[in-house]
């Protein structure tokens, strides 16, 4: 019988991309395939301070059988409970924000996790019909949702014992990951690391790569490529001349300024959140980790100059624009027509990119890995497995960029021109739709699981990855409510009050958890063994 199993993968790009693909790759495929990992030693890596989503952990670290601390320590990570979204509805008080994110600003939190039921329907809907009908004035974050007023006192996921009450993610160094990675993938995988520049490759006569040639005359050969090579996708767009599918008529921004500023953990407390902090023409993240925080401005070229976006951005966290070390970054908005064409697949920058106001980067890369895996084919190269995959990449990467829109489209803000242009972009028909459910009332893609399965089943999770508890967490709170009530709620006044009960019991964990939870600050210094 013929063998036409893949016997040699190259992964051209070793960036958090190309590290975490041959890492995941070597532990899928087993050690009967040989991966072989092509880094350019003087291409720059673009990853920064990253945040990323809560089945980071399951999907991709335990599945390489990492400990959630062993990695954690690696990569100097901090926790994430969710975003904090600050001045999105008001221009608020610009210099203020910077030091003392939120406290008196205009803030929302959009927290990780499902939302409590009560007669199977998500509370969203019940504390809907108690704003609507003047029952109450609690904002839905923190009606809704254990994490707010811990989140406001910087207390930690996680009780001193390991114990740990909520879903989080983390933030980290990329840079450290990738390196942490490319240690594993070699030492422990068996990967073959070859430090070159790519300066071409060859196709056969149906279009297939065969092989990558280098600088110093290496030819590499293969049966499958994976490009990893960031935004310059030398083999999908280059080789293969695929489509890249620009989005910039759904997403204005297109550059960023960034930088790590020094951070006082002890004085101001570690934040266990994102910060997204609206600016003139787009939007700031905040990133802590221990003893600083990665922060950047993500603007529209089209609004702002370079320059002013530089000093706006500097202003607000009292940086002097001449000293600091500032990373100027330009970026693509879309994706790939398809991300796999022939035996090339496409993952990470490569692929597709927007902007990271939900924390998606690395979140696409291991899904993209992991729907590889689930697809993965043989040297027949059944179209089929191609073109699922490539389905799925799609609805991830479409569905994500008519969310992000929506924050966008949603935000009440409109004192620059960037915030009123924002407003006049055409939304795609299925976010329209999703916004006439949630204005009707309706729960939006109501996940058919329930939060105990959620993380643990990817492919659960990834079908339901924006639902009803997201789209309830930003859509409420950019103040935008439904016109009415669910129907079935004024008939039935026995399922309003049974669901008092849900909201009380988010009251009282509250109380508890503010008064016995540790610091976040103090939890993460003796992750990283940083005690005394
Ligand atoms: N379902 C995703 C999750 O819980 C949604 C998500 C992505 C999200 N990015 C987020 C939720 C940022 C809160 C904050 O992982």
């Amino acid at each position: 019988m013929e063998d036409h199993r893949i016997k040699r993968v190259v992964v051209l790009g070793g960036g958090t991309a190309g590290w975490m693909s041959a890492s995941y790759l070597g532990k899928a495929l087993g050690p009967d395939v040989s991966i072989t990992v092509i880094e350019a030693p003087q291409v720059g890596r673009i990853g920064v301070g990253e945040a990323t989503v809560p089945n980071l952990h399951k999907t991709f670290f335990d599945y390489l059988g990492f400990t959630e601390e062993e990695w954690m320590r690696e990569c100097n990570a901090s926790f994430k409970m969710g975003i904090k979204f600050t001045n999105w509805r008001t221009p608020g008080t610009g210099e203020a924000t910077a030091r003392a994110l939120g406290q008196g600003e205009d803030s929302f939190y959009h927290l990780f996790g499902l939302l409590a039921n009560s007669d199977n329907l998500p509370i969203s809907h019940h504390w809907t019909h108690q704003k609507l009908t003047g029952q109450t004035d609690e904002p839905f974050d923190y009606a809704c949702y254990r994490e707010p007023p811990v989140m406001d006192l910087n207390l930690s996921p996680r009780y001193m014992d390991g114990t740990k009450w909520t879903n989080y993610a983390w933030h980290f160094d990329a840079n450290k990951v990738a390196d942490f990675l490319c240690r594993f993938a070699v030492e422990k995988q068996g990967a073959i690391h070859i430090q070159d520049k790519m300066t071409g490759a060859e196709v056969d006569e149906r279009g297939f790569i065969t092989c990558v040639k280098t600088e110093t005359g290496r030819v590499i050969e293969g049966d499958l490529f994976i490009d990893c090579s960031g935004f310059r996708a030398l083999l999908i767009n280059g080789v293969m001349r695929e489509p890249f599918l620009d989005m910039s008529d759904h997403l204005l921004n297109d550059s960023a300024v960034a930088t790590a500023v020094q951070h006082d953990d002890e004085a101001e407390g570690v934040e266990p959140y994102t910060g997204a902090i609206a600016m003139s023409s787009g939007w700031t993240w905040k990133i802590p980790m221990l003893g600083r925080f990665g922060t950047g401005y993500v603007f529209s070229s089209r609004f702002q100059s370079r320059d002013d976006a530089t000093l706006e951005f500097c202003k607000m966290w009292g940086l002097d624009p001449e000293t600091q070390p500032l990373n100027q970054i330009k970026f693509r908005v879309g994706r790939n027509r398809r991300a796999w064409v022939r035996n090339c697949v496409s993952i990470g920058l490569a692929s597709c990119f927007l902007e990271p106001l939900e924390s998606t980067g690395i979140y696409f890369t291991y899904a993209a890995l992991y729907q590889l895996a689930k697809h993965f084919p043989d040297k027949r190269f059944d179209p089929i497995l191609q073109s699922r995959f490539n389905a799925e990449i799609e609805t991830m990467f479409d569905d994500t960029r008519d969310f992000l829109q929506a924050h966008f489209s949603f935000a009440p803000r409109n004192d620059t021109a960037f915030w009123r242009a924002c407003k006049d972009l055409e939304l795609a028909d299925d976010i329209k739709e999703k916004m006439a459910m949630y204005r009707a009332g309706l729960p939006v893609n109501m996940p058919i699981t329930d939060e105990t399965t959620y993380y643990g089943n990817f492919d659960a999770e990834f079908r339901n990855f924006w639902n009803n508890s997201n789209y309830y967490c930003i859509f409420a709170g950019l103040d935008h409510m439904p016109e009415h009530t669910l129907p079935i709620l004024a008939a039935r006044p026995d399922m309003v009050d049974r669901s008092q009960a849900v909201f009380e019991g988010i009251k009282a964990k509250q109380k508890e958890l503010i008064a016995t939870l540790p610091s976040t600050y103090e939890y993460l210094r003796k992750l990283h063994g940083k005690t005394g």
